[in-house]
């Protein structure tokens, strides 16, 4: 082997130490028997691996997926698994309006309680175009429908937001144009991405603040770089670099599903709210990401692109 050959392949094991040695894990023994948790995409990635977990723990667990037939999968292989039978399936589509009203609404007359909602699902997809309901895919998907439902299931305790580092790419957020359609550089796709991670930050802290009166409990977090399907729809170019640096550099979904973990049943994380996570601690977000301001800002206006009802407007 040359030297230059062996030289990489050192920087490469150090890496891969350092990404070993740095990985959050969940260390609490926690049961949640008693409890109710929504999981949001739990179909499959770090969803389905947060959804074995807290289903091991006791938990009533219910997958708010929008595939019926792969969401029965899930169900089975997370059954057989954790060996709780009180794991649920409810069709929930992020990409209808309707859907998310219709999800709500059974939960409200089905459920007893609620105690931990996480909004996990989400898609990087490569195509700009809007849903029924003229809104852009990704961010309704991302962002609008989880910021929807939550505010029609605000019984629960503890709310987890699912976001991304990717938030950081985005340095401007035009709110007046949430739909790009009238700045073009808003159109290139991983930035729309970057834009909906980035509403899961700040949407994450206008709640906590709303919500800090209740003791009901808001953070969000990165889940590292993680090897599922999020990149399904990316272009090849993309899926040829992913397919060598996914095997040597990613988490594995079920260490990626660790700091959801933590935030759902850690007591050290009891009371905190309001923070951005990653590895299962506190970490900082963008510049942009802690603008309290904008935060409301983008509230009202999800209000207005959601048609929040007024009976539905709890503050
Ligand atoms: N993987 C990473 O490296 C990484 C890094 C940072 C952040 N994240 C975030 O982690 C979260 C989970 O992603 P993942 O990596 O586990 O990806 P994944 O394997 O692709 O899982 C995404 C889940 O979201 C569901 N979903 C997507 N759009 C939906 C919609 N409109 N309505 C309902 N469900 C929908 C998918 O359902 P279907 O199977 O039916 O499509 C799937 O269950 C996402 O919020 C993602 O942004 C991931």
């Amino acid at each position: 082997m040359t030297q230059i050959g062996l030289l990489i392949l050192v920087v490469l094991g150090a890496i891969k130490a350092y990404l070993i040695l740095t990985t959050g894990v969940c260390t609490s023994t926690k049961k949640l028997t008693g409890k109710t948790v929504i999981i949001t995409g739990a179909n499959t990635g770090i969803g389905k691996e947060t959804a074995l977990d807290l289903a091991k723990r006791g938990a009533r667990v219910i997958l708010a997926c929008r595939d019926p037939k792969k969401a029965a999968i899930a169900k089975e292989d997370i059954i057989r698994e954790s060996r709780n039978k009180n794991v649920f399936i409810r069709q929930l589509d992020l990409t209808s309006l309707k859907s998310v009203r219709k999800f709500a609404a059974d939960i409200l007359k089905s459920e007893l309680r609620l105690d931990i909602l996480i909004n996990n699902a989400g898609c990087a997809t490569i195509e700009k175009k809007l849903t029924e309901d003229g809104l852009e895919v990704q961010m309704q998907s991302n962002h609008f429908g989880h910021f929807l439902l939550t505010n029609l299931l605000l019984g629960n305790v503890r709310i987890i937001n699912v976001s991304s580092t990717a938030h950081r790419w985005i340095k401007k957020l035009n709110l007046d144009d949430l739909t790009f359609e009238r700045d073009p550089s808003d159109n290139k796709i991983l930035n729309i991405y970057g834009i909906t991670k980035l509403c899961n930050v700040l949407f994450s802290k206008e709640l906590a603040k709303k919500l800090e009166p209740f003791g009901v409990t808001v953070n969000c977090l990165h889940p590292g770089a993680v090897k599922t399907e999020i990149f399904r729809n990316a272009p090849t170019w993309f899926q040829i670099i992913a397919a060598v640096c996914i095997p040597l550099f990613f988490k594995s979904a079920k260490e990626g599903a660790q700091t959801s973990i933590h935030l759902a049943v850690a007591d050290e994380v009891a009371n905190v709210t309001g923070e951005y996570f990653s590895d299962c601690k506190i970490a900082k977000t963008s510049k942009l990401a802690k603008d309290l301001e904008l935060a409301k800002q983008l509230w009202e206006v999800s209000e207005t692109f959601v048609k929040l009802k007024p009976e539905e407007r709890h503050f």
